[in-house]
């Protein structure tokens, strides 16, 4: 019979997490990435595929994965049956996050029994918790590769170890410096992720990800603004800036700009369309409001996530702003961009939340009226503050204030939408819609969805189409 090999480790790093809760941080350097000339070629007939969880900081990261894959010599595959590596790229955000994950290391299992040399690596931010990676190596032994979100940019290394029948689990505790020309494969054609920093410093108290992606660090301005213009100069009709807070941008340089003066040089590029996300309530400034006023290829949307209408729970969220700021703000910011849309993040039933501090959230959607909005039923963090507060709610309870929130927030989606009919407005064509193949799909400027009938040489293009009918969650149209 032939006898099992426990696959050794080429290389076995765990966390130190406590290290990562104490914020010891180093200065970040800012590097160009190499790859080792001998390692180039190792993937030559070998096929992968990344799946991705969770936020645009992941989809990025997954594109830079990808490209590394791509210049060691993999192809990319459209199915976990017939790749040779397999990584998931994970998230932590909440439970329902976690658990998806789990659900899928489970069902590749079964695949690897028929392909034992199946490479299975996971990633992301999943892999900085506490207790995870133990979790993995007894639950699901056919993992060969873990990393964290710190060291994407040695996975040539640990690919090469994986091909040599070596397992692999490097996960640093402290963020890691900041790598330029990564190579990227961009999962579309014409739209495109630029991270502009890296990390969150605000430690709201529900949120793993300052210890999952460590402290803030911004890319050098000349770095992206090249990145935007190789961009435009290719052909592609659209950027969306990526941070966890990118009105913080900045302020770990040792120059003097801001969130703003970036928006203010991109505005001058010749890309149509620009838009960021995420931003913050605290930091979102005048000068932000300002530089958005100039229109142009800066999009009239802002997503702005707000968590929570009442100022005990924003106070014990530790969100460091009022419900009272943020309407003023965004007063502002409506009076300088007029008709601006305003999207949000809301968390219903934080630990502690009375009903009448959830109607104060209900309140707020109908003072700002929001025109989307993503909600979500708190998830308590192992090692996050909240998770140590009382929640006396029940599910059933928890579940209603969602129900009774997107009620609210759907009845304003529809309203904005609305405003739109009969309108002409710009959409950039993604494709064809998912129901209907004569039906084209894309976003206005304002970020909604429309579809309206149409040919394939459409796609990529900005076009103009005029508002027949609104939905709730998109606009019907006809090409003018
Ligand atoms: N940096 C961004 C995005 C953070 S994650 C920001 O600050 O807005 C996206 C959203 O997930 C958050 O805005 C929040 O609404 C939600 N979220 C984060 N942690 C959560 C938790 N523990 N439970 C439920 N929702 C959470
Ligand atoms: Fe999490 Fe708050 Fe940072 Fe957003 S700003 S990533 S919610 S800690
Ligand atoms: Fe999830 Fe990490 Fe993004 S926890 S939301 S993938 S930063």
């Amino acid at each position: 019979m032939e006898k099992k090999i426990k696959k050794e480790y080429g290389i076995c790093n765990k966390p130190d997490l406590k290290l990562a809760r104490k914020r010891m941080t180093k200065s970040t350097n800012i590097l160009e990435y190499k790859v080792a000339n001998e390692l180039i070629g190792i993937g030559n007939g070998k096929t992968y595929i990344v799946k991705t969880y969770g936020c645009q900081g992941n989809l990025a990261d997954s594109e830079k994965i990808s490209g590394i894959l791509e210049q060691l010599g993999f192809t990319k595959v459209e199915t976990e049956e017939i790749a040779d590596v397999v990584l998931f790229n994970t998230c932590a955000i909440r439970e329902n996050a976690e658990n998806r994950i789990y659900g899928e290391l489970g069902r590749i299992k079964r695949i690897k029994k028929n392909r034992p040399d199946m490479i299975i690596g996971i990633c992301g931010c999943m892999m900085q918790e506490e207790n995870t990676i133990e979790y993995i190596q007894k639950k699901y032994p056919h993992v060969d590769l873990i990393f964290g979100t710190h060291n994407i940019t040695d996975l040539p290394e640990y690919i090469n170890y994986n091909l040599n029948n070596k397992k692999v689990i490097d996960v640093k505790s402290i963020e890691g410096d900041i790598f330029e020309n990564v190579p990227v494969i961009r999962d579309h054609p014409y739209k495109a992720w630029v991270n502009i920093m890296y990390g969150c410093d605000e430690f709201c108290t529900y949120c793993i990800v300052p210890y999952t992606r460590g402290k803030e660090r911004s890319r050098r301005p000349d770095d992206i603004i090249k990145e935007v213009q190789d961009l435009a100069n290719a052909g592609y009709q659209e950027v969306t800036l990526l941070g966890q807070n990118v009105n913080a941008y900045g302020n770990d340089l040792k120059i003097d700009y801001t969130f703003a003066d970036l928006l203010k040089d991109l505005n001058k590029i010749n890309i149509p369309r620009i838009r960021f996300t995420t931003s913050h309530p605290r930091d979102f400034d005048d000068a932000t409001i300002e530089a958005m006023a100039l229109g142009g290829n800066i999009m009239p949307h802002l997503h702005l996530p707000v968590q929570s209408g009442n100022d005990e729970v924003l106070k014990r969220m530790n969100r460091k702003y009022t419900s009272a700021d943020y309407i003023e703000k965004m007063t502002k910011l409506k009076e300088a961009v007029p008709g601006i849309s305003i999207t949000t993040d809301i968390i219903v039933a934080f630990p502690g939340e009375t009903e009448e501090q959830f109607q104060d959230t209900i309140k707020l959607v109908k003072t700002i009226e929001f025109e989307g909005a993503f909600t979500f039923i708190y998830s308590p963090r192992e090692g996050t503050p909240a998770a140590k507060y009382e929640n006396p709610l029940t599910e059933e309870e928890k579940k209603q204030r969602l129900l009774t929130l997107n009620k609210v927030i759907n009845a304003y989606t529809n309203k904005g939408h609305k405003r739109f009919e009969n309108e002409i407005v710009e959409v950039l064509v993604d494709g064809y819609s998912k129901n209907n193949d004569n039906m084209l799909t894309g976003y206005t400027k304002h970020n909604m969805l429309v579809n309206f009938e149409g040919t394939k040489e459409l796609v990529g293009k900005i076009v103009k189409v005029k508002v027949l009918k609104a939905y709730t969650w998109h606009l019907l149209g006809e090409l003018i």
